[in-house]
């Protein structure tokens, strides 16, 4: 009989905890709200306020931090981007498709060999254009306003891609 009162009281003393915790957590994002909506409204009013209150929120280190890896990603990001941006605009017109004897984008058998010469015979080709086998690779695919990295990038976006 005493077991039974005891299992009783652990299971309601469990239940009661579990709903004072749940209790605890309502009440602290209650809190969290007004607390942020009181501060809101009187840092709008107050300029002086306003300012103390976004130094207060800006974390020191996460500024540096944050453009640091923004510094480390970027390059990388854009370069990949511009790669195809440029392939679209000035390489696909012959690589999309297969146009004049190119290599087309993706067509592995077409890429393999070639991928093979390395990514310097790839460059000075696509840079400096090239009579092969199969066809005309003009300079820069035709687009001389195009830098070096821009072609490059193309060829790193085309080899990627075709692997
Ligand atoms: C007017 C059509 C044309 C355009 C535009 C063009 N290509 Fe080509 N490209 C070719 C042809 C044709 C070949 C294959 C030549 C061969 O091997 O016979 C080729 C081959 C290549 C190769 C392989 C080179 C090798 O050594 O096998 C690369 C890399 C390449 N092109 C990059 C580019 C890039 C980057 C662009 C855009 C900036 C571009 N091409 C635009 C026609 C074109």
């Amino acid at each position: 009989m005493s077991n039974m009162t005891d299992r009783d009281f652990v299971k309601n003393f469990s239940l009661m905890t579990a709903a004072l915790a749940a209790l605890a957590v309502v009440i602290f994002i209650i809190a969290q709200v007004m607390g942020s909506k009181t501060t809101a409204i009187s840092a709008a009013d107050n300029p002086e306020e306003q300012q103390t209150l976004a130094q207060r929120i800006k974390p020191v280190g996460e500024f540096s931090t944050a453009s640091a890896v923004m510094n480390a990603v970027v390059p990388v990001a854009s370069a990949a981007t511009d790669g195809k941006a440029t392939y679209s605009t000035s390489c696909a017109a012959c690589h999309g498709t297969g146009a004049a004897g190119a290599p087309k984008l993706g067509d592995k058998a077409e890429w393999t060999a070639r991928i093979a010469q390395g990514k310097d015979v790839l460059y000075k080709h696509a840079l400096g254009g090239y009579q092969g086998k199969k066809g005309f690779m003009p300079a820069k695919g035709g687009n001389g306003s195009l830098s070096d990295d821009a072609v490059k990038a193309a060829v790193d976006h085309m080899v990627a891609a075709s692997k």
